[in-house]
């Protein structure tokens, strides 16, 4: 069971395997994600803490620890998967939690990970906790992630509960939108689950 007791102890195991900014960074993912559950899923909370802490555990991989880790893990890679290497740590990542943390390999857990770099199609409310929570946390100090931390969290907690979710879509949308204009502009790689998570919220949104 995920609770707190078990989460003090795997911060303290990610703190031994992450280095000093990372780890910053991984705290400061779990006080964004912890904020949002509190508003949106408060039932979750462990959960979303769990997902935050080990969201990253496989980031500071090399590019060839990661292929390797593919293979180890049975990950079939996309066609341009290679191209992104950044993108390859949420795959691994679910793999590595499944070997060395059974304990909080929760399918939420594992569907977050896996989800929080490129997006991915119908994302669930948990997903896109983690999603945001990655982009938004303290720690991030570019104009285009303030903008968004910004338009999520303002009054948040004064709206109601589906107003919250609509304006939790519209983060995630927000920042999948600056991911496709930075990959742009670097003339990178745009996976195609980016595009799919952005069509699957904006058509969920008009069938509503
Ligand atoms: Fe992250």
């Amino acid at each position: 069971m995920i609770n707190e007791r078990a989460l003090d102890a795997l911060r303290e195991k990610v703190s031994e395997s992450e280095g000093k900014k990372r780890f910053s960074h991984t705290l400061g993912v779990e006080r964004a994600a912890r904020a949002l559950g509190a508003l949106l899923l408060p039932e979750k909370i462990c959960e979303l803490a769990a997902a935050a802490l080990l969201h990253d555990i496989t980031k500071e991989f090399s590019f060839e620890k990661q292929l390797k880790s593919c293979e180890e893990f049975g990950i079939i890679l996309g066609r341009y998967d290679h191209m992104s290497p950044s993108v390859l740590h949420a795959m691994t990542g679910e793999g590595y939690i499944k070997k060395h943390f059974p304990e909080f390999a929760d399918e939420e857990v594992l569907s977050a990970v896996r989800k929080h770099t490129t997006g991915d199609e119908n994302m669930s409310v948990f997903d896109k906790i983690i999603f945001i929570a990655d982009y938004i946390e303290d720690g991030r100090t570019y104009p285009e992630c303030i903008n968004v931390r910004e338009m999520l969290l303002t009054g948040l907690e004064n709206e109601t509960a589906e107003a919250r979710l609509s304006r939790l879509d519209a983060a995630v949308i927000a920042a999948l939108d600056n991911t496709v204009r930075e990959l742009l502009e670097k003339g990178k790689i745009i996976s195609e689950k980016t595009f799919m998570a952005r069509n699957s919220i904006i058509a969920s949104k008009n069938r509503s």
